[in-house]
């Protein structure tokens, strides 16, 4: 009988509500290190195993946040059966064969925003979880944000009146380097996707899909768009987008409502401060995180793991498909292509 209970006790079937789920990430680079480490703060989950093109650099990943098991092919981690979860953290374009890979080896997989390269990739991934009965989620964190998530709650609540306007921004100036992932045309680089993901879904998740769109950007010598102003269309609301890779200015969200406003400060897509304006009253809300922001996904995607779901009921699957297509859109508009 003890055996019994142990062996249970091991296998985690005695506390579904608490039971450890033992993560794997793939690509271990700069957002792999940001996750692992609020991977350590969230309760009853664990880092188990890393995975690079790197064995040496797996090691040093595994060993710097105390992962059982470092290795040096995707592969092997995808194998190993003891992962509850696998974390994709590659560059765009491998996101949708490295998803694929780790679903047809039944493994649950929260894969980094853009979740892939176009329309046609994401509704593949969903179609192959579907198949294989497995969780899928893209990891768009702002969505589960705490000072976002009260945002879109107000929102609905129309304390405000009708949304009318949203002005959001992403921008930074990172080193020119054309080998970085983040402006590498062949690795998905270019500011739309990487950053300008970020406005156009603080638009769909307030005001929801445009009635029409433009946009226009530029671009640098390889191809890749350095920046891009976008407007998006709606029956009764207009939502004036910008991301950009060569300017530097603030990261702000400005919901305009018919009697008040709110303001994310910056940058609105992390965990921030919120500031309400109405009837000639000021409010700033402070959410008092404690962890860089990744925590919110963690917890979350481990929920679902433990109820036995097999999407989430925050970032949908039809969320995703509707974020990529407006991203195609974008990028038609643009004459951005990535073939
Ligand atoms: N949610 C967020 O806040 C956030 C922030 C930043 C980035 N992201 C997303 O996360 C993904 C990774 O971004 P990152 O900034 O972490 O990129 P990164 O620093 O360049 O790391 C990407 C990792 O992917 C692996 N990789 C596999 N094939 C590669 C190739 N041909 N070239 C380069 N790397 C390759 C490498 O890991 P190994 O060498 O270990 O195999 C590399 O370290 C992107 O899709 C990005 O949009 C999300």
């Amino acid at each position: 009988m003890l055996f019994l209970f142990k062996v249970l006790a091991t296998i985690n079937l005695l506390k579904p509500h608490s039971r450890n789920i033992r993560w794997g990430i793939i690509g271990l680079g700069r957002i792999a290190h940001e996750f692992a480490q609020d991977l350590q703060k969230v309760p009853n989950c664990s880092l188990y195993a890393v995975a690079s093109r790197s064995q040496e650099k797996a090691d040093d990943f595994g060993a710097l946040y105390g992962a059982q098991q470092a290795y040096g092919s995707y592969e092997l981690l995808m194998q190993d059966d003891a992962i509850d979860a696998i974390y994709i953290a590659t560059p765009h374009v491998f996101h949708k064969e490295h998803t694929i890979q780790c679903l047809n080896h039944k493994k649950p997989v929260l894969c980094e925003k853009p979740f892939a390269m176009n329309v046609e990739e994401v509704s593949e991934m969903i179609a192959c979880a579907q198949q294989n009965e497995v969780l899928l989620m893209e990891a768009l964190w702002t969505a589960f944000l705490p000072h976002f998530q009260h945002v879109l709650r107000f929102i609905k609540s129309r304390e405000l009146g009708d949304l009318r306007q949203l002005s959001a921004g992403f921008s930074f100036a990172p080193q020119l380097d054309f080998e970085d992932r983040v402006l590498k045309k062949e690795l998905g680089g270019g500011a739309v996707l990487d950053i300008g993901i970020y406005p156009v879904y603080a638009a769909l998740a307030s005001l929801g899909l445009p009635d029409s769109l433009e946009a226009k950007a530029n671009f640098f010598h390889n191809g890749a768009d350095s920046d891009c102003m976008m407007v998006f269309h709606y029956p009764k609301a207009t939502a004036n987008l910008s991301c950009s890779l060569i300017h530097h200015e603030k990261t702000e969200a400005k919901f305009l409502f018919e009697k008040g406003q709110i303001l994310i400060h910056s940058m609105f897509h992390k965990p921030n401060r919120i500031t309400i304006r109405s009837n000639g009253k000021e409010e700033t809300l402070d959410f008092g995180v404690a962890t860089l922001g990744y925590s919110f996904e963690i917890d979350h995607f481990n929920q679902l793991i433990r109820e036995g779901l097999l999407e989430s009921d925050v970032m949908t699957h039809q969320f995703s498909l509707n974020l990529i297509r407006v991203l195609d859109a974008i990028r038609k508009e643009i004459g951005l292509s990535y073939e």
